[in-house]
């Protein structure tokens, strides 16, 4: 039973003073608890990417399967798999890691295997990525006997491993060199695949990129909608080192007529026809590195270049692990300024006394993911993707943040602001995502409730009856869910 129902269950209590009642839903509340239901209860899509060669990272970044939670999402997608366009096949990119032939380690089989303890959890291959560029999808998307030979194969692939689906990470139709066409080809690709899909009761999902340009060439979107379960939104990278001025890597918002923000992409796909409940959200754990000669403000020129991580060791990338070990190094001399209108952060160093230069880093904080949940759940869509979870604090190194919830105004008003300590401090970004979501639905929920009967107007004081009512409710609905959320924290 959800804390939702619950709190239904209870509001009727009020409404008809059943005592009954009250005791059937303390006894189902019960019930409920001692029942074994895994992974988050919140009931919105939280779909996790693991980058698989994150295992090959140094020291404490190194990510291996192992360090997957299966209770911290309700998806996970493998990334990444290849395509062999010889045989019109998928393929794996890294035998070794992936398979367990000639004595691998078997990664597939190992990320399914979870669903053995954690039944909720549905596993998807995703195949393509940024670095297998466009071409030969493009190649074989154009041709029909291609595209069947493909669908086949790729079912008997995933099947054989136990996913529940296949992710497609095509960067992308029309780009890259892509060609015109792939628009139309992609549409076609999907439909064969869904149509193949539903006699194994398949997934199918798709990575979508964040551009406007890139939207308009890309994708059919109300085509496309028909046939995807879910559409991830790659919402990051919006702004980047190649922008040669610092930027925001992924702002919530933007001034209007600014179309590189998260609310532009998310409101342009609702109007080209995608369906609000298949829409995932991506929100990105890492940030976009800079380096200038100015005090290291938004929009401060850079020289071009940008710095790497310990870890990730990528110019112009730092995963939040890196940024956060940086920032909880009290001698590490950096500081960091929030910006209200991006729900952003940006870091960045003391001035080095050789180049003259100082870095800049800007990224998701947990407050900014807090925020983005809330966009999530204020526009109804199907919950959120993370790209990738093997860059949170997965071992849980760092200092915790303390102003998640500084944008949760109904909640901090009625005494939420301080949150209960967390029993777990590994994967902070991953569990305030969960939290959010719960707290987000409640956030959400009385905000439209005070915008019917806005507090202390003159209807409100005019239905003296409604309102007392109104507060009854919210103290005991208060109550009952923060005994469900502690249960849910220390459980
Ligand atoms: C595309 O396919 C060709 C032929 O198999 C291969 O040589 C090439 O590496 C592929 N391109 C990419 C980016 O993988
Ligand atoms: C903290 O930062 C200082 C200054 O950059 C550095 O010398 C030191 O090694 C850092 N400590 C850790 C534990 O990373
Ligand atoms: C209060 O409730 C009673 C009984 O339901 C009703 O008769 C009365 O009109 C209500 N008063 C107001 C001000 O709404």
């Amino acid at each position: 039973m959800s804390s939702r129902l619950v709190a239904k269950m209870a509001s009727s209590y009020i409404k008809t003073g059943n005592k009954l009642l009250l005791t059937l839903l303390v006894i189902a509340s019960i019930a409920c608890s001692a029942k074994a239901k895994t992974g988050p209860t919140h009931g919105k899509l939280v779909v996790c990417y693991i980058s698989t060669w994150a295992v090959y990272r140094p020291g404490n970044g190194a990510y291996a399967i192992e360090n997957f939670d299966p209770n911290l999402c309700t998806h996970v997608i493998y990334a990444f798999a290849g395509l062999d366009i010889t045989q019109s096949a998928i393929k794996s990119l890294d035998p070794w890691q992936d398979l367990k032939e000639d004595y691998g380690k078997g990664g597939y089989e190992h990320l399914t295997g979870f669903k053995i303890t954690h039944p909720h959890l549905k596993v998807s291959l995703a195949i393509g990525g940024w670095n297998e560029g466009s071409k030969n999808y493009s190649l074989l998307v154009a041709d029909p006997e291609q595209r069947r030979r493909f669908v086949k194969q790729v079912t008997t692939f995933i099947r054989k491993y136990n996913f529940d689906g296949l992710d497609l990470d095509w960067e992308y139709p029309t780009q890259r060199g892509g060609r015109p066409q792939d628009r139309e080809n992609f549409v076609q690709l999907t439909k064969e695949l869904r149509d193949e899909f539903d006699n194994y009761g398949l997934l199918l999902t798709s990575a979508i990129g964040a551009a406007k340009n890139v939207i308009d060439q890309a994708y059919d979107v109300r085509q496309i909608s028909r046939y995807l379960d879910y559409l991830h939104i790659m919402c990051y990278d919006y702004h980047g080192s190649w922008d040669k001025l610092v930027g925001y890597n992924a702002p919530l918002r933007a001034p209007e007529g600014d179309v590189l923000s998260v609310e532009f992409t998310i409101d342009y796909l609702l109007k080209m026809g995608a369906p609000p409940n298949k829409i995932v959200i991506g929100l990105p754990f890492y940030g976009r590195t800079f380096r200038t000669p100015r005090d290291g403000n938004a929009g401060d020129v850079t020289d071009g270049t940008a710095f790497q991580g310990p870890f990730t060791r990528e110019d112009g990338f730092l995963g939040y692990n890196e940024i956060c070990n940086i920032l909880s190094n009290k001698t590490s001399g950096w500081t960091t300024i929030w910006d209200a209108k991006t729900s952003q952060m940006l870091a960045r160093s003391e001035r080095d006394v050789f180049s003259g230069l100082v870095q800049v880093v800007t990224y998701d904080s947990a407050r900014s993911i807090a925020n983005k949940v809330k966009f999530a759940v204020e526009k109804k869509l199907a919950g959120t993707m993370i790209w990738s979870i093997d860059t949170d604090d997965f071992r849980g190194s760092c200092a915790p943040e303390d102003d998640i919830y500084a944008d949760y105004k109904y909640l901090q008003s009625n005494g939420h602001a301080i949150m209960p300590k967390r029993i777990n401090s590994n994967y902070p970004l991953l569990r305030t995502i969960n939290e959010a979501t719960t707290l987000a639905l409640d956030e959400v929920e009385q905000t439209i409730e005070d915008n019917e009967i806005p507090h202390g107007s003159i209807e409100d004081r005019k239905n003296s009856n409604a309102s007392g009512n109104v507060l009854l409710q919210r103290s005991l609905l208060d109550l009952i869910a923060f005994v469900l959320f502690t249960y849910h924290l220390v459980f």
